[in-house]
C-alpha cells in the first residue's frame, strides 16, 4: 500500500498550509544565501531530472532548501528524520508545492516513521539528502538495486557522518557521501552557534526556568557542547563540563569551565545537557546523585544519551507536569524532570523551531551547491565518504559576506607568493 502524504492524513489542510506558508516565507526571507542559490538554480535548472529524497527535521527552514530543489528542476520527496521534529503546517505547506511530496508528520509511531522513508524511496532517488543516516541506511538494506542508479548523497549531521565512515571503513557504503557536516560553514556555526542558541532558548522556554546562578552540566565538549556551554556561562550559569578524551577536557578546562565525571557533575547540576553523539552517558548511578528538580535535556542526535528505561525502572511514579517535561518521581521523593521524551530538545520539544535562520541558511547553502556538485560533476565521485570541495564552502561564505555588506582584503601577488614559499626566513 502506498504510504499516504501528509496532505492525504490531514482532516483540514488547507488552514494548516496558509500556517506552514507563513512560516516557510519568513525564514525565507531571513536566508540571503539560499535567494542567491534559489535565483542561479531557478535560471540554469542544475538538478533537471534529477529525483531527490531527503530525511530531515521538517521546519521552515529545511522547507526552503526543499523548495530550491525543486525549482532547479528536480522532484522532491521528503520525510522526517525525528519523530517530534515535524511541523506538520509546514509539512502541508510543502506537500503543495508544484514537484514536492511531503510524507512527514509530527509525532508518529516507528511504523509509521520508518514507511515514510520507504514513500521517499519509493519515488526512485537518484541523489539522497540525509541528517542521521536513516535514509541511506534503508536503502543500503533493502533498495540494493537503486545503488547503482543514485549518483550519491549529503550528510546533513555529526552523527550520520560517524555512521557513513563506520560503513564505509566495513566496505559497505556503495554510492558517494558528502560530509556536509565537516564543512568549517557549516560545523562552526551550526553545531557551536546553533545548538548552542536554539538547546538554550528550548530549555528555558519550555521550563520557563531561569539560567542565572544555575548550574548546568554540558556533556561533550565537541562542536555542540562548546556553543552550549558558551551560551550558559553567557547566561550566567555556572558550567561544569563531562569529557572523555583529553584534550577536549582540557579545552574546557583552560576555558574556565569545571570539568569532572559524570559522577560527579550528578550531584552538582541544576540542568543537564547531553551533546555527545554517544549512548548512555546519564545512567542510573548519575539519577541517583541528581538532586530534587533536576532537569535533563538532550541536544544529541538520538534520543539514546539519557537512559530514560532505567530512569523509568528507578521511578516510583511519571507524570506530565508541563507540555514538553515529563517528572520522574524517585522513591525517597526527588523529582527528575527529562524534556522531550529525551530527544533532541531544540527540535523536538513542543515550543522547538529548530535552530536560528540565519544558522539554518548557511548549513543549506552548502546542501544545495554539494547537491549541484555531485549531478554536475557525479563521475569524479566513487562510493564512499566525501570531504565537500572547499571552494565550495568559500562560494557560501562568500555569499553571506556578500549579503552582510561585509568586505575582506584580499592577498596581494607577493603575500600569496610569500605564504606558498618555504624559502622566506628572517
Ligand atoms: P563532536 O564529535 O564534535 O563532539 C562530541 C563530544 O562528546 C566529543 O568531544 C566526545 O569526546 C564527547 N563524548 C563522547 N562520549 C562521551 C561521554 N560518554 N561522556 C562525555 N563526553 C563524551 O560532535 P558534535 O558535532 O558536537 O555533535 C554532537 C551530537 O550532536 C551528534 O549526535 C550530532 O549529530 C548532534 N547535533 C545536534 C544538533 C542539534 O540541532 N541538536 C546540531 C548538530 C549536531
Amino acid at each position: 500500500m502506498t504510504h499516504p502524504s501528509i496532505t492525504e492524513r490531514l482532516a483540514e489542510p488547507e488552514p494548516a498550509r496558509e500556517s506552514g506558508r507563513r512560516k516557510i516565507a519568513w525564514a525565507r526571507e531571513h536566508m540571503p544565501i539560499m535567494t542567491a542559490v534559489r535565483a542561479e538554480f531557478a535560471d540554469a535548472e542544475p538538478l533537471e531530472g534529477e529525483v531527490v529524497a531527503m530525511a530531515m527535521h521538517v521546519e521552515a527552514k529545511t522547507a526552503v532548501l526543499a523548495e530550491v530543489l525543486a525549482e532547479a528542476g528536480a522532484e522532491v520527496a521528503i520525510t522526517g528524520c525525528n519523530p517530534l521534529s515535524t511541523h506538520d503546517d509546514v509539512s502541508a505547506a510543502l506537500d503543495a508545492v508544484d514537484g514536492i511530496t511531503s510524507y512527514a508528520e509530527h509525532d508518529v509511531d516507528d511504523d509509521a516513521y520508518y514507511a515514510a522513508i520507504e514513500a521517499t524511496i519509493d519515488h526512485g532517488p537518484t541523489v539522497t539528502v540525509d541528517d542521521g543516516g536513516d535514509l541511506v541506511m534503508a536503502i543500503h538494506e533493502d533498495h540494493p538495486a537503486l545503488l547503482t542508479s543514485i549518483l550519491g548523497g549529503c550528510e546533513e549531521t555529526t552523527t550520520g557522518v560517524h555512521r557513513l565512515r563506520a560503513m564505509d571503513e566495513d566496505g559497505e557504503l556503495e554510492y558517494p557521501m558528502f560530509a556536509v557536516n565537516d564543512t568549517p560553514m557549516k560545523r562552526l556555526f551550526d553545531n557551536v552557534h546553533g545548538t548552542g542558541e536554539a538547546t538554550l532558548s528550548n530549555i528555558a522556554m519550555t521550563t520557563n526556568l531561569s539560567w542565572a546562578s544555575k548550574t548546568v552540566v554540558v556533556a561533550g565538549y565537541g562542536y555542540c557542547g562548546r556553543g552550549v556551554a558558551k551560551k550558559a556561562a553567557g547566561q550566567n550559569a555556572h558550567v561544569v563540563v563531562t569529557e572523555v578524551e583529553p584534550r577536549r577536557a582540557l579545552e574546557a578546562h583552560m576555558e574556565g569551565y569545571e570539568v569532572c565525571p559524570m559522577t560527579e557533575a550528578a550531584a552538582k547540576g541544576d540542568v543537564f545537557v547531553t551533546t555527545t553523539g554517544n549512548r548512555d552517558v546519564i545512567v542510573a548511578e548519575h539519577f541517583e546523585r541528581m538532586s530534587d528538580g533536576a532537569v535533563l535535556a538532550n541536544a544529541g542526535h538520538f534520543n539514546v544519551e539519557i537512559d530514560l528505561d532505567g530512569l523509568a525502572d528507578l521511578a516510583e511514579s511519571r507524570r506530565a507536569v508541563r507540555d514538553g517535561v515529563e517528572e520522574f518521581r524517585m522513591p525517597d521523593g526527588r523529582r527528575i524532570n527529562v524534556l522531550a521524551d529525551g530527544r533532541l530538545v531544540n527540535l523536538a520539544s513542543p515550543v522547538a523551531m529548530g535552530h536560528p535562520v540565519e544558522v539554518m541558511d548557511q548549513s543549506f547553502g552548502v546542501q544545495a551547491v554539494t547537491v549541484r556538485e555531485l549531478v554536475e560533476h557525479a563521475d569524479d565521485y566513487g562510493p564512499g565518504v566525501h570531504e565537500v570541495p572547499d571552494h565550495l564552502d568559500r562560494e557560501v561564505a562568500e555569499t553571506k559576506l556578500a549579503a552582510e555588506g561585509v568586505e575582506i582584503d584580499e592577498l596581494t601577488p607577493e603575500q600569496t607568493d610569500y605564504v606558498d614559499s618555504w624559502q622566506h626566513g628572517t
